[in-house]
């Protein structure tokens, strides 16, 4: 985006230059990002001169969290999605409500995010070595890759960074961008696909639903009356022993939920697809998948061959995660994840 702003003002200035001076710009710019210089956008090891260690520091720090509470690693994939899906990977998600918005975080659609506090853990660790460098953005899109590794998942290659903090949240986009447990395949692709996403990558990242956990609120409508035609006999039951009424509440200390994959409920693998085969697909949007002929021979694909998933995972997460980034100029490095900078 900055690349893009920069060189347009420059075009604004070239009659007056000559074509050795538009040549000397376009290598000086490249040159400036390689060298950590700013104006580049991102790139690989962004920090690699102003916070060296940062990036071993997110890894330190999501490894010890995930051997305290194993659940915080599949919370950095579902919050990379929401933050990435609404306008940009920005940690808008992680802003408290303010006077004049709601935190993204409240939306109905966030419902059943957690660990949240947990992302503060490891900025502060960030923060103690840097502070005030690198940007909540950068800090849950590292912990995202690596708790994707750490959950048994690939070890995803070649996440730039650089990414800059919005100085606002989107509350009001949350529940327009970010699909519902419920849609179809053709409104899920067509969000994946402003993100650059396309329908195979989407495919790969909803395979993150092979760890983490559902409450009954998110399905209830496929259980009563009736369970949905569709659904294995036996599945069809446990999910009701699960969730024994149909008035779920919208409220996540109703304790009830369900997992996608019973066999393998904290390993990114690719028994989501083996279990959505088997038509014990969790969430409605989940299910559709195997039956929309865009997304199911890529769901017999990543089924057959754990090592494919996970090459496509890590390709589409990476496109998820560079999704729109502020420019040089837009957004600051937040202090604290849940609140902008006060004006200086
Ligand atoms: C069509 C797109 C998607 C929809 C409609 C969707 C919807 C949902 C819903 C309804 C839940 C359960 C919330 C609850 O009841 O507690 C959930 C959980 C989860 N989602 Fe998604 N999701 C989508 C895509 C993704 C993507 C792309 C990722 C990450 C790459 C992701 C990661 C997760 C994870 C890890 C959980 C489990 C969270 C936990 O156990 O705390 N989802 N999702
Ligand atoms: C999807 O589920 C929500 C509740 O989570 C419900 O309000 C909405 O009507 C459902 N949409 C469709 C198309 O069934």
């Amino acid at each position: 985006m900055t690349g893009l702003r920069s060189s347009s003002s420059l075009v604004a200035a070239a009659p007056v230059l000559s074509s050795a001076a538009l040549l000397f710009f376009c290598c000086f710019t490249t040159g400036a990002a390689d060298a950590g210089n700013g104006g580049g956008g991102l790139r690989l090891g962004y920090y690699s001169e102003s916070c060296p260690r940062a990036e071993d520091i997110v890894k330190e720090q999501v490894a010890q969290l995930y051997h305290k509470h194993g659940n915080t690693a599949v919370s950095w994939l579902r919050a990379l999605f929401h933050d990435c899906m609404v306008r940009s990977c920005d940690a808008s998600l992680l802003l408290e409500p303010t006077a004049t918005s709601v935190s993204e975080k409240a939306s109905p659609r966030s419902f059943g995010m957690r660990n949240f506090k947990y992302i503060d853990v490891i900025k502060a660790a960030v923060e103690r070595e840097c502070p005030g460098t690198v940007s909540c953005s950068d800090v849950l899109a590292l912990a995202a890759r690596d708790g994707a590794a750490i959950l048994g998942g690939p070890r995803v290659v070649g996440m730039r960074t650089g990414r800059r903090d919005s100085r606002e949240s989107h509350d009001d986009e949350v529940e327009r961008d970010i699909p519902n447990h419920n849609d179809s395949v053709s409104a899920v692709l067509s969000r994946f696909a402003a993100l650059g996403v396309d329908a195979e990558g989407a495919v790969a990242l909803l395979g993150a639903h092979s760890v983490g956990r559902v409450h009954c609120f998110n399905l209830v409508a496929r259980l009563y009356p009736t369970v949905d035609a569709g659904v294995d006999q036996a599945y069809g039951a446990y999910l009701r022993q699960r969730c024994p009424t149909a008035d779920a509440r919208e409220d996540t200390r109703d304790v009830a939920y369900a997992r996608n994959d019973r066999a393998t409920p904290m390993v990114l693998d690719n028994m989501y697809y083996k279990n959505l085969l088997a038509r014990r697909g969790l969430l409605l949007v989940d299910q559709r998948l195997a039956d929309d002929p865009r997304t199911a021979s890529f769901v017999a694909r990543m089924a057959a061959d754990n090592a494919y998933f996970h090459d496509r995972f890590a390709a589409a997460l990476l496109t998820m995660s560079e999704y729109n980034p502020l420019g040089d100029d837009e957004g600051e490095i937040r202090r604290d994840c849940r609140f902008v900078n006060p004006a200086a």
